[in-house]
């Protein structure tokens, strides 16, 4: 079986790459146990200066399985462990994160970016979160992180109306930093990667802590928003909406 989430060190710097194409990289327990594992090891590997996200060229992430949703809708309606053992290992990730994105980046695919320190992006990339049209609510610390990121108004936008953004507007809009074509962004965002790295590492991480504030804050709001989501996933208007997906023609 393929592994659905490779885990490579090059010098400083840990790719952790998210490859379910076929599901176009969307997440499963395993992958968010995988990537949450990684994470969490980083800083004990004394080499390892940055993490770089990645998917594959033809997605990002899709966000979480939608089969798993509907399995947890209509299950004991809990957010997997794994999201949240994710979830947390992002707030309380201690090393730099860098991200190179390519084609989608939907529901945590988008929100795992407001983590990350720096984000490399295709032009043809697209960012949504499309929680509340699918009766959720947003989670991964969003709700705190996109207002303080673009202001209330675009994160009501992206978060609460739905509405997508293009790489140029989540440029603008403060989520990522660079937009270059398709073929240059796994290389731009080993670049940044290795800029960062080759940082005086005290520094960065010093630099780092005072610019995010505590990381408490953001798990407090993690957990406060999977409390919500809870609720939202045992709702009639979530069931409906991952039910339509699931059994959608294309
Ligand atoms: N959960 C489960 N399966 C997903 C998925 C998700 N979040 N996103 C994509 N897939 C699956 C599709 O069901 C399809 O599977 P199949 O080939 O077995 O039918 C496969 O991935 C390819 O997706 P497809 O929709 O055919 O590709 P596309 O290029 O037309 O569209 C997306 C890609 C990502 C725009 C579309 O799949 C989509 O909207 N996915 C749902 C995103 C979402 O709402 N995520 C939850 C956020 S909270």
């Amino acid at each position: 079986m393929t592994e659905l989430v490779l885990v490579t060190d090059n010098g400083p710097v840990r790719t952790v790459r998210m490859n379910r194409p076929d599901k176009k990289n969307a997440l499963t327990m395993a992958m968010y146990e995988a990537m949450a594992a990684a994470i969490e090891s980083a800083p004990r590997n004394p080499t390892l200066r940055c993490l770089l996200i990645a998917g594959t060229p033809t997605a990002f992430c899709a966000g979480n399985d939608i089969g798993d949703f509907l399995k947890m809708a209509t299950g004991e309606g809990a957010l997997g462990a794994p999201i949240l053992r994710f979830l947390h290992a992002l707030a309380r990730c201690e090393l730099p994160l860098v991200a190179a994105v390519q084609g989608n980046a939907i529901g945590v695919g988008t929100t795992m970016l407001m983590h990350c320190d720096h984000v490399v992006t295709s032009n043809e990339a697209r960012f949504s979160t499309p929680f509340v049209d699918l009766g959720l609510v947003p989670e991964a610390g969003s709700s705190l992180l996109a207002p303080r990121l673009m202001g209330h108004a675009r994160a009501f936008s992206l978060l609460v109306m739905g509405r997508g953004l293009s790489a140029d507007e989540a440029k603008a809009s403060g989520l990522i930093n660079a937009v270059v074509p398709p073929d240059a962004v796994e290389a731009e965002a080993m670049k940044a990667a290795r800029e960062i790295a080759g940082l005086p590492p005290k520094g960065v991480l010093a630099s780092r802590r005072l610019m995010r504030g505590s990381p408490d804050e953001i798990v407090a709001r993690i957990d406060e928003e999977a409390e919500l989501f809870k609720t939202r996933l045992r709702s009639a208007e979530a069931r409906t909406a991952f039910e339509a997906f699931m059994t959608r023609k294309h």
